[in-house]
């Protein structure tokens, strides 16, 4: 008898897998990497990748959770025991990636309440550097600061809170009413900033196509890159969510529901976020690439700045900007913790409660590393070696082994075709066997030699001067324990039945 625990409607899953994808990555990551590389020539590559490996990865991953009805870890061991690795492989990066994604909700909790009466004051750089974080050097840690502390505490409280109640009650309730909130919080912030003096300088900025960016790898695997963290796929997340989807699920419409839903989000978020740069350019009279910036820095330096010089009801837009963030950290930040919750339950047979405190727990935990003097530091570097070096890589290895080594496309093709809107047939499934097998292997085994290639001629980072030590200790490091504690949490014998799939669906239940 199969009672694992089930979403509650089919827009239940889907908002929730789009509350998984659509996350920091969509408001702070997105705008700054495509600007980096090459602006509106950067849409070539990341639509290519997302159809060549975004959607084809999504559909395979939906397509393995529904199939086995397992985490990660659980359904990678029913499609073959040696592979078990890969799953708590992939958990581990979830892990990681929980642990400082955390403390960047809080900060951003921090700072829609300091919207309230513009703390930032003129010089928000030196105030989030000296006086929010009271940042250390690279490689100190010095003590935990309390301005982080208490929001961080308020997200572990809300993510565990949610966990607590379960799938139907708990992760589907929370998506079916931040996923709403967000898109009306986003929507306003968009028009607003398009009706902004000098939106089309920023614009055009956004969109202005350097085409000799194409023939940079680099430019590619950054896409690719953006595509991965992004969906949400191959760090154990997707493979988790559609494990809990009814027997008779649509799992390839559901997947291009979501991927559509939250590059549309990632294109309104660029638009919006390349609006207020173009004002902001106009305001201080400089070109708009003197005033963008990535990541961290965007969201927390930039727009505090922009909302300064906003013409009306600064503090309304700075809240409703920083709020967005929050709702839609929350929701990725649920997903994530979710795949290691799911895989403590699934091995040892320990109550979702008890799986909750003990993995929720311990993340909490090591999150505070990230919210002392010296988190700022930790924090970036953690982020680019979990996700080089973790997900990207973590994916290559998935499509190898699942369609080279075990050969199971052909299969997963039939199951998804089984109970799918859309069927993978044809010339679709043409581009879903011929993306998976030949064009996304060959274009992440490029990415995956050419970062190597770069991470050993230059220290990540040098310029804000991190040394070589510093990022093995901290960025290196977490990248390989997360294969290693991967591996190691394979040998744990399973107990007996366990490998079964429960009630695997047949041609017959498509009638
Ligand atoms: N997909 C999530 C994000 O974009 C992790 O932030």
């Amino acid at each position: 008898m199969d009672n694992r625990p089930q979403w509650g409607t089919r827009a239940g899953f889907v908002l929730a897998a789009m509350g998984s994808a659509i996350g920091l990555g969509n408001i702070w990551r997105f705008p700054a990497v495509a600007y980096d590389n090459g602006g509106g020539a950067f849409l070539i590559p990341y639509l290519f990748a997302l159809l060549t490996a975004g959607i084809p990865l999504l559909i395979l991953e939906f397509t393995i959770g529904h199939k086995y009805r397992g985490s990660a870890p659980l359904s990678f061991a029913r499609m073959n025991k040696k592979y078990e690795w890969l799953g708590w492989w992939q958990v581990a990066i979830s892990f990681v990636i929980s642990t400082y994604y955390a403390v960047i909700i809080a900060w951003a909790i921090s700072y829609s309440i300091f919207s309230f009466n513009l703390s930032w004051g003129s010089n928000p750089e030196a105030f989030l550097v000296n006086d929010y974080l009271k940042a250390a050097a690279p490689g100190e840690f010095g003590s935990l600061v309390p301005s982080v502390l208490i929001p961080l505490v308020i997200v572990w409280i809300i993510t565990l809170g949610v966990l607590f109640k379960g799938i139907k009650k708990g992760i589907e309730i929370a998506n079916k009413i931040f996923i709403p909130a967000l898109v009306i919080i986003f929507s306003i912030i968009v028009i607003r900033a398009l009706t902004l003096e000098g939106a089309n300088i920023g614009l055009n900025a956004f969109f202005k196509p350097d085409w000799e960016a194409l023939s940079n790898g680099q430019v590619w695997v950054a896409a690719y890159g953006q595509i991965f963290f992004s969906l949400s796929i191959c760090f154990a997340i997707m493979v988790t969510y559609s494990s809990y989807l009814p027997k008779k699920s649509d799992i390839t419409n559901n997947a291009f529901i979501t991927a559509f839903g939250n590059s549309g989000f990632e294109l309104l978020a660029g638009i919006g976020v390349f609006s207020v740069l173009g004002f902001m350019a106009l305001q201080q009279g400089v070109g708009v690439d003197e005033v963008v910036k990535g990541g961290i820095a965007l969201a927390f330096m930039v727009f505090p700045q922009i909302i300064n010089e906003f013409p009306a009801f600064p503090q309304f837009f700075g809240f409703l900007f920083f709020a967005s963030l929050v709702l839609a950290g929350l929701t990725s930040l649920i997903s994530i913790v979710e795949t290691f919750v799911a895989g403590i339950q699934d091995k040892f047979k320990i109550s979702r409660n008890r799986a909750v405190a003990y993995g929720g727990g311990l993340s909490a935990v090591i999150s505070l590393a990230f919210a002392t003097q010296g988190g700022l530091n930790l924090l970036d570097v953690a982020d680019y070696f979990i996700n080089q070096f973790g997900i990207a890589l973590a994916g290559l290895v998935e499509i190898v082994i699942i369609v080279w080594i075990l050969k199971q496309l052909k299969p997963l093709q039939e199951h998804a075709n089984l109970s799918s809107d859309i069927k993978l047939k044809g010339l679709i499934g043409n581009w879903w066997t011929i993306s998976l097998s030949v064009v996304t292997p060959l274009v992440l085994g490029y990415m995956m030699f050419d970062l190597f290639r770069t991470n050993i001629a230059e220290v990540y980072g040098a310029a804000d001067g991190y040394t070589r030590a510093f990022v093995v200790q901290y960025g290196v490091s977490l990248a390989v324990a997360a294969l290693v504690i991967g591996i190691l949490f394979s040998f744990i014998k399973w107990k007996k039945g366990d490998l079964d799939i429960p009630g695997a669906i047949s041609k017959e239940d498509d009638k």
